[in-house]
């Protein structure tokens, strides 16, 4: 099995933990951590040329760093994309990222093998938050076409993980052991659910009457989801 886990911030504190916590339950000794910490493994901000979307991904100037976490990702039958709340939303480098995947949105250009991974999205927060940036996370992985999210988020009540109070510790690890007893449980046997499959047959209209977006269109047609073949397939 391989894994991508992608850490929304540089620094090993309560978020990091958290993910920590699940990873150690997840992997074994035979798994491949592809692992990735933002703002080191960032490509720079998008400059918003959206090249990558109409012409192509190698047309980005930050396409080297890009490519090689989109390789990461579709290795790994697991994601594991982690951020600490910051005013309510994920932090500004693992939004960066996700701005340079806009190319392999569902409306664009979506990997057909993202239809079966599972996602696990995670975030921490002094008190309020969370919920708001798992969220956040969890779409971006939907519109990838990820049809399996588990998002696990807590209120750690600390600005710093040495501060987090034992109960808040427990509940982490009694919610990362459900979430990675259940993930066990789904390697492999992923099916693509009927909100993806809905999603899918949208953007599949929309490609069927696309006429401003050639890389777009050819991604649809050499899949062959214009006709009968489906990512899930
Ligand atoms: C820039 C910044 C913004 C923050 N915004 C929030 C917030 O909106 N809500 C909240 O409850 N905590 C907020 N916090 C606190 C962190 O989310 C919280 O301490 C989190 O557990 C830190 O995780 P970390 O140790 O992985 O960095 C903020 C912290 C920083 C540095």
């Amino acid at each position: 099995m391989e894994v991508t886990i992608i850490h929304g911030q540089g620094h090993k504190g309560s978020t990091y933990h958290a993910s920590a916590i699940i990873k150690e339950r997840i992997c074994g000794s035979d798994t491949v951590i592809h692992e990735y910490f933002m703002p080191k493994d960032t490509p720079a901000f998008c400059t918003g040329c959206s090249q990558c979307i109409l012409k192509g991904e190698g047309k980005c100037a930050q396409h080297d760093k890009v490519s090689r976490i989109e390789e990461s990702i579709l290795r790994s039958q697991v994601l594991i994309i982690d951020s600490p709340t910051y005013c309510f939303e994920m932090t500004g480098q693992l939004k960066t990222l996700f701005d340079h995947f806009a190319y392999m949105w569902m409306i664009h250009r979506p990997r057909k093998e993202m239809f079966t991974k599972i996602g696990i999205v995670v975030s921490t927060s002094a008190g309020a938050g969370h919920k708001s940036v798992t969220k956040s996370i969890a779409r971006q992985l939907s519109w990838w076409g990820v049809p399996k999210i588990h998002r696990v988020h807590f209120s750690c009540n600390a600005s710093v993980w040495e501060n987090v109070p034992e109960k808040i510790r427990e509940k982490i690890i009694k919610r990362a052991e459900v979430v990675s007893q259940k993930v066990k449980g789904q390697l492999g046997k992923v099916k693509t659910g009927i909100k993806t499959r809905l999603l899918f047959g949208i953007m599949r209209r929309v490609q069927k009457s696309n006429n401003w977006n050639v890389a777009d269109k050819g991604h649809w047609q050499q899949n062959g989801w214009l006709g009968k073949a489906r990512p899930w397939r």
